[in-house]
């Protein structure tokens, strides 16, 4: 995998003479002297920990500038805040089902429009973007829980010819194996809370781009909106970052393998892992995505008990979240993706069978020994 967390890490924050300290300081101050050389005034506004990690994670996205949020939500609000009276985003079908709640319940519901397409469908979404005012293209690729892959410069092509702004949602590839400002997003956005903290004790979120304007729009919302991330969690964060490229590469050697096993098993109707894919989707994991990721859905067939399979399991906690380093198990028809209504889901092919995968960093035979184990009683 391309080594760039160690650029973006010294950009962020240089070891300096003055203290010596290798670690970046946490700064827990609200407020500042006033006339300070940093120029730094309010917590909310400016923070000296926060803006390390704002400027690591921009680094590691190959752009400019960053933001760091209180979550991954708060980016979306934060986002949908950019537009005005009569301007619509543009979403997909297979969203995370909190982007699906907030677009439609909460943004929906004070007047905000909004589209849903599945954006893989290339003709359909130029249809949309030629008969409407899509001023937002938000995408997830690979998609939870689906795991489909979004082509993201051909996106970038309609994006830009529609004059919309295309939005990618990074959180399942992270910018170890993806960075999609390579392929012409204008912003690249995270729920931190996942692989990029990667220790399952922090909520946050982040944005980067390179669009000076659009930073400094996206500035003045953050401070007037204030769902900052604190310095603690900043730093926390920052911590995580350090051994972001480490640990995907483990979560994606052990994503390969378990992808594999489970492919071979004669319980399993269907895996869905961008590293299985074929024709298409398989294309354009190969131009976007330099590995496949740590994440994959499962189906078992309809005769076996998917209960008694994920009660079997030691090692695979049933729980929300993902992109820690240990391995967890979620069913988002009635976890994740509870809020999308059951018509929708089935449109989208997300079955009430179907099982999401976080795979973790822990030790690659005990978790296939767990898997088959728990397939045998279920
Ligand atoms: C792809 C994706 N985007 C955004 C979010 C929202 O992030 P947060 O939970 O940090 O608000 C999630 C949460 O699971 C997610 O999976």
């Amino acid at each position: 995998m391309k080594g760039f967390t160690t650029k973006a890490l010294h950009t962020g924050y240089k070891p300096n003479d003055e203290d010596g300290a290798i670690i970046p300081p946490i700064h827990l101050s609200s407020t500042f002297k006033f006339g300070n050389k940093g120029g730094y005034d309010y917590s909310r506004t400016v923070n000296p920990t926060r803006i390390i990690l704002e400027q690591t994670l921009a680094q590691l996205d190959g752009n400019f500038f960053g933001l760091a949020y209180s979550s991954g939500s708060a980016v979306l609000a934060n986002i949908v805040a950019l537009l005005k009276k009569e301007e619509e985003i543009l979403f997909s079908s297979d969203a995370y089902g909190g982007t699906y709640r907030f677009i439609v319940n909460v943004a929906g519901s004070q007047g905000v429009k909004f589209k849903i397409v599945d954006l893989t469908d290339y003709v359909k979404t130029e249809v949309i973007l030629k008969n409407n005012n899509i001023k937002v293209i938000w995408i997830e690729t690979p998609t939870n829980p689906l795991l489909k892959v979004v082509d993201i410069s051909r996106l970038s092509v309609l994006a830009k010819k529609y004059r919309s702004l295309l939005v990618v949602d990074n959180t399942f590839a992270s910018p170890v194996i993806q960075q999609p400002s390579r392929f012409g997003a204008d912003i690249v956005v995270y729920s931190t809370t996942k692989y990029i903290n990667g220790h399952s004790d922090v909520i946050g979120g982040a944005l980067t781009t390179s669009n000076a304007e659009l930073y400094s729009r996206l500035k003045f919302l953050q401070n007037g909106i204030g769902a900052i991330l604190s310095p603690f969690d900043s730093w926390l964060t920052l911590r995580g970052l350090r051994t972001l490229e480490l640990r995907m590469k483990r979560h994606i050697d052990n994503a390969e393998k378990i992808a594999e096993f489970l492919n071979k098993h004669k319980k399993i109707k269907k895996v869905y892992y961008p590293g299985l894919f074929t024709g298409d989707q398989k294309k354009i994991v190969k131009k976007q995505m330099i590995r496949p990721g740590g994440m994959l859905s499962i189906e078992l067939k309809e005769k076996y008990d998917v209960k008694k399979f994920l009660n079997s399991l030691k090692y695979f906690p049933l729980a929300e979240s993902l992109g820690g380093v240990e391995s967890l198990i979620d069913h988002p028809a009635s976890m994740t993706h509870a809020s999308i209504p059951k018509e929708e889901r089935e449109k989208i092919g997300l079955s009430d069978g179907l099982l999401r995968i976080s795979v973790g960093i822990e030790n690659i035979e005990d978790l296939i020994e767990d898997l088959r184990q728990s397939l045998e009683k279920a």
